[in-house]
């Protein structure tokens, strides 16, 4: 069973799609394990986007990551990952595959949505910077 770090960005948000989003994922079948509302400060958005320091699109993302509320989750599912990131589609929107969440209501890549996790080794080290391990909801029943 994998897990995997989603966050709808302030876009989504602002723009009133949590609940489209979330049921994405729901009528998917995987499952959610963690949500939280919340205002990423800029020493969070640091940790998060660590990887993409010194690239040209680091400091607006920071920007942006922390202009607004977003809306953080933990899902698990087998291959929840690689599902996760064939439902929101590429990271430009232009590439995103008709049917995908960026396709179908995203233009721009500096404002797509949604991030998701990219790999196992980054799952758990973004779960671990937004969660606590106690935040983690464990069903008795797993899909
Ligand atoms: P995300 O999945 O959150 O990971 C990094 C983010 O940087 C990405 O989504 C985009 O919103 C943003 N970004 C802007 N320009 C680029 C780019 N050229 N390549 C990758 N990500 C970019």
């Amino acid at each position: 069973m994998e897990r995997t770090f989603l966050m709808i960005k302030p876009d989504g948000v602002q723009r009133g799609l949590i609940g489209e989003i979330m049921s994405r994922f729901e009528r998917k079948g995987l499952q959610l394990v963690a949500a939280k509302f919340m205002t990423v400060s800029t020493e969070l958005a640091q940790k998060h986007y660590e990887e993409h320091e010194g690239k040209p699109f680091y400091e607006p993302l920071l920007a942006f990551i922390t202009s607004g509320p977003v809306f953080a989750m933990v899902w698990q599912g087998d291959n929840v990952i690689a599902l996760t990131r064939a439902l929101i589609g590429k990271t430009n929107a232009v590439d995103a595959l008709p049917g995908t969440i960026r396709s179908d209501f995203a233009v721009h890549t500096n404002y797509n949505l949604i991030h998701g996790s990219d790999s196992p080794e980054n799952a758990i080290r973004e779960i671990s910077i937004f969660f606590t391990p106690e935040q983690l909801v464990e069903y008795e029943q797993t899909m």
